[in-house]
């Protein structure tokens, strides 16, 4: 897959680089851990324990000039077309106030009708409103779930539940918590064509009108980039609140797709989120390669995927309130860059993005740290954590839990020499650490906007376009068409006989 190095291949400095031991890195610096450690929109960074050195950031830094890479960042900032693929600019930025002036005054517009709502259902337009079901899949639901999660503990105004998956399991799960008469319905969908989506709300809208409510589409808000589908849905124009085509739906929480948060948490909550992203959006825009968070992260991420080949990485939140980060960065990571073709269509001649996956700490370490510290694969790690408790939570597990994650880091770097083979922990394991000062809206808002910078600075780097997602729509019409008797002769004798065993 990897092609060979040349002097004109931008990466052959990378690719022959020499990559020392962690413990050697540190020896040979001693401003190792200054070097490699930063301090942006409250959140404390730390990638000295992974293989980046000086040399390395300078390589990485020629191949972003090689790549034009400030250009292209100015052209995602400028909101020029970078989704060359279907010819769409990306504005999640302009959410958060940072893009051109024109999207920036049209996503003002448009939170401005979701502010609108939120007031009139606060005034009572909805009657008494105590539940609140969120119904959407992928970008429409992982972002707003892990805003929700992490941050609404403590916030009582509303039940919340999500619903995405399906599964009228899923239906009942999110259903079941709430009383219909006095349950709102947000069914979020860029395109307001998923089948999921439209499914659930239906189930949704039929489990108000067997209950008896009056009038249940009157209890829908549609969120959508498409309001002609809202409407032919039966959701009422002035029950809409639209949001920008550029808005990519994995990069959708900062719009009208947060409305769910902004009502769960209030209005004060959603706009501080947006400037703590727009805190980490200046930051990128701004700083110099070396000191750039979200590209020193991308370039640790490509030495592991292109140097050293590394098939997957694995973040682990070290905060329950967290725990969502895991499933939201797989969409993120894996829908932006997991991809065989380059932006220009032609074949990627490099691997791709690597495989995202994790849990919680402390419990992932109980399950699946084993492979980690002495299984056959390298990988690099991530631990998340967040330094100031809730006043609620008792110190005394805060601190054990923080200094799990501490204690992993030292052990996956350090390892342990032994004669006994199976006691033996060979060490030079690579991990990153992210400490939010505190959560709140604005440092999780920074954290995430840090994400999606990484995601597109390894895929301009790569070559890749970030921001399209071809590869989800085959299956998608497979299940369309194997709903049709008619259409299934032509599939397989596996997929046949598994629809006669079940029967469909
Ligand atoms: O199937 C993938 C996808 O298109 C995601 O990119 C998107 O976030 C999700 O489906 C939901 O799409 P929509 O918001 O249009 O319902």
């Amino acid at each position: 897959m990897t092609s060979a190095p040349s002097s004109s291949d931008p990466w052959a400095a990378i690719d022959g680089h020499d990559v020392a031991r962690l413990n050697d890195l540190f020896d040979g610096d001693s401003e190792r851990l200054k070097r490699l450690s930063f301090d942006v929109g409250g959140i404390h960074f730390d990638w000295s324990k992974t293989h980046l050195d000086p040399d390395l950031i300078a390589k990485f830094d020629a191949l972003a000039e090689a790549k034009g890479f400030a250009a292209k960042r100015d052209a995602l900032f400028s909101g020029a077309i970078v989704n060359v693929s279907e010819g769409r600019p990306a504005t999640h930025v302009a959410e958060r106030g940072q893009g051109s002036p024109e999207d920036v005054a049209k996503a003002a517009a448009l939170h401005q009708r979701m502010r609108s709502m939120v007031d009139a259902i606060e005034a009572g337009a909805f009657g008494d409103v105590h539940g609140l079901i969120h119904i959407g899949i992928g970008g429409s639901a992982l972002g707003p779930e892990l805003l929700l999660d992490a941050l609404g503990r403590d916030v009582g105004n509303y039940g919340v539940s999500v619903l995405s998956n399906i599964d009228g399991q899923a239906v009942d799960d999110a259903t079941d918590p709430h009383d219909p008469e006095s349950t709102i319905i947000v069914a979020v969908s860029k395109t307001f064509t998923t089948a999921e989506t439209l499914m659930n709300t239906r189930a949704a809208i039929a489990w108000m009108q067997e209950a008896g409510v009056e009038d249940p589409y009157g209890r829908v808000i549609a969120v959508t980039a498409n309001p002609e589908e809202a409407i032919k849905f039966g959701i009422d124009e002035t029950r809409i609140l639209p949001f920008s085509e550029g808005v990519g739906g994995r990069y959708s929480m900062w719009s009208s797709v947060g409305f769910s948060v902004a009502l769960a948490l209030g209005w004060e909550a959603f706009e501080q989120l947006l400037e703590g992203a727009g805190e980490m959006d200046r930051h990128f825009r701004l700083t110099e390669p070396a000191a750039n968070v979200p590209m020193i992260a991308a370039f640790a991420d490509l030495t592991y995927s292109q140097r050293l080949k590394c098939k997957t990485r694995a973040v682990f939140a070290y905060d329950e309130r967290l725990r969502l980060l895991p499933s939201y960065l797989q969409q993120l990571e894996m829908e932006s860059n997991g991809k065989s073709v380059t932006a220009e269509g032609e074949p990627l001649d490099r691997p791709s993005a690597m495989i995202a996956w994790g849990g919680t700490g402390t419990d992932a370490q109980h399950a699946v740290f084993q492979l980690l510290h002495q299984g056959t694969h390298l990988l690099p790690v991530e631990f998340v954590g967040v330094i100031e408790a809730e006043d609620s939570q008792d110190p005394a597990h805060h601190r054990a839990l923080l200094l799990n994650a501490f204690a992993q880091g030292a052990a996956l770097m350090a390892g342990d020499k032994s004669e006994d083979p199976y006691k033996n922990f060979p060490g030079n394991r690579p991990s990153s650490t992210i400490l939010l000062e505190w959560l709140d809206p604005r440092t999780l808002g920074a954290l995430i906007a840090f994400y999606e910078h990484r995601t597109f600075v390894q895929g301009i780097l790569l070559g890749i376009n970030s921001f399209d997602q071809f590869g989800v729509e085959l299956g998608k019409r497979l299940a369309r068409e194997l709903d049709d008797p008619e259409h299934r002769e032509k599939f397989d004798v596996s997929t046949r006989a598994l629809i006669e065993k079940a029967g469909l």
